[in-house]
């Protein structure tokens, strides 16, 4: 993991840090790095709790660095964000060794999609507000991941269309590029999949109910259209949002090491894959999402 040296204010407990925790900043965008804590497996300290939401509110995504937790109780060092959001299927079994998180194995899941711009759970209304990814066995080389902060995509648009986004909605679905009809190849399961999850509609800014700053809320993953707008002007108006969200300015790129930990705030910063491993290396990340 590639890291800036600048330090980054912990919040307004920062006297209150364990002692030999630092906290840098990855990018002046997104991300604070965060070193010197090991999790005990049973409590995490309130004033570092509280340096760790500041974190995720006001600079997105907090990385870990290996040694901090452990593959079996990553999920109770971050299970204090909210509740599990249980995402555990056919198409995402379980850990062994931990029965909160889920795996992300290309190897196990070949339609894993987690290579487009996305948020977890964006086939939701309610998806989850933070995730936690672990490092279980990274490739020699390659299969970043690449984190973007759309607050500040928000706060990088011109004042007179930042309001105009103001007015307008989205429909998302999970079926927007294909989720539903990749998975489930039988017709008939496709169609029942599409009942259960039907498309919906949400703003297209929204309003972070922490740090109250606004974000662009539309991912490649998920969002079918701008509501109400001809056809050409809903896939212009996305693919400029899609574009600042992908640029260098507002994005991130992280390189694993086995044993990190990644936690965003899942809101606010979409991430994506980097599929560029070759196909016999392992990549094995363990997962757990949590809802507010
Ligand atoms: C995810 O989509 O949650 C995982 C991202 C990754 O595999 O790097």
């Amino acid at each position: 993991m590639s890291l800036a040296t600048s330090s980054v204010r912990p919040g307004s407990d920062a006297a209150a840090l364990p002692e030999g925790v630092s906290i840098s900043a990855i990018k002046p965008s997104i991300g604070s790095y965060i070193s010197g804590y090991r999790f005990d497996g049973e409590s995490v300290p309130d004033a570092f709790r509280s340096a760790m939401r500041y974190q995720l509110h006001n600079r997105g995504l907090v990385i870990f660095e290996p040694g901090t937790v452990t593959a079996a109780n990553f999920t109770s060092f971050a299970g204090f964000l909210g509740e599990f959001f249980d995402y555990a299927g056919p198409h995402t079994p379980r850990a062994p060794d931990n029965p909160d998180a889920t795996v992300i194995s290309a190897e196990k899941d070949a339609h894993l999609r987690n290579h487009v711009w996305h948020a977890d759970g964006g086939f939701r209304a309610d998806a989850p507000a933070f995730t936690a990814l672990f490092g279980k066995h990274i490739p020699d080389s390659g299969g970043d991941t690449m984190f973007s902060n759309a607050a500040y995509v928000y706060e990088s648009l011109d004042p007179l269309f930042a309001q105009y986004l103001d007015s307008l909605k989205v429909i998302q679905s999970p079926d927007a590029t294909g989720h539903i009809t990749d998975r489930y190849l039988d017709p008939e399961e496709a169609a029942q999949a599409r009942l259960r999850m039907p498309p919906f509609e949400l703003p297209l800014v929204r309003v972070h109910p922490e740090s109250g700053r606004k974000w662009v809320a539309v991912n490649e993953s998920y969002v079918c259209y701008i509501k109400g707008v001809s056809r050409v002007h809903s896939q212009n108006i996305l693919g400029i949002l899609f574009d600042m969200i992908k640029s260098p300015e507002a994005t991130c790129r992280i390189e694993w090491k086995q044993g990190a930990l990644a936690v965003w705030d899942n809101r606010v910063v979409q991430h994506r894959a980097i599929k560029d491993y070759t196909s016999n290396a392992e990549r094995v990340l363990y997962r757990c999402t949590m809802s507010v």
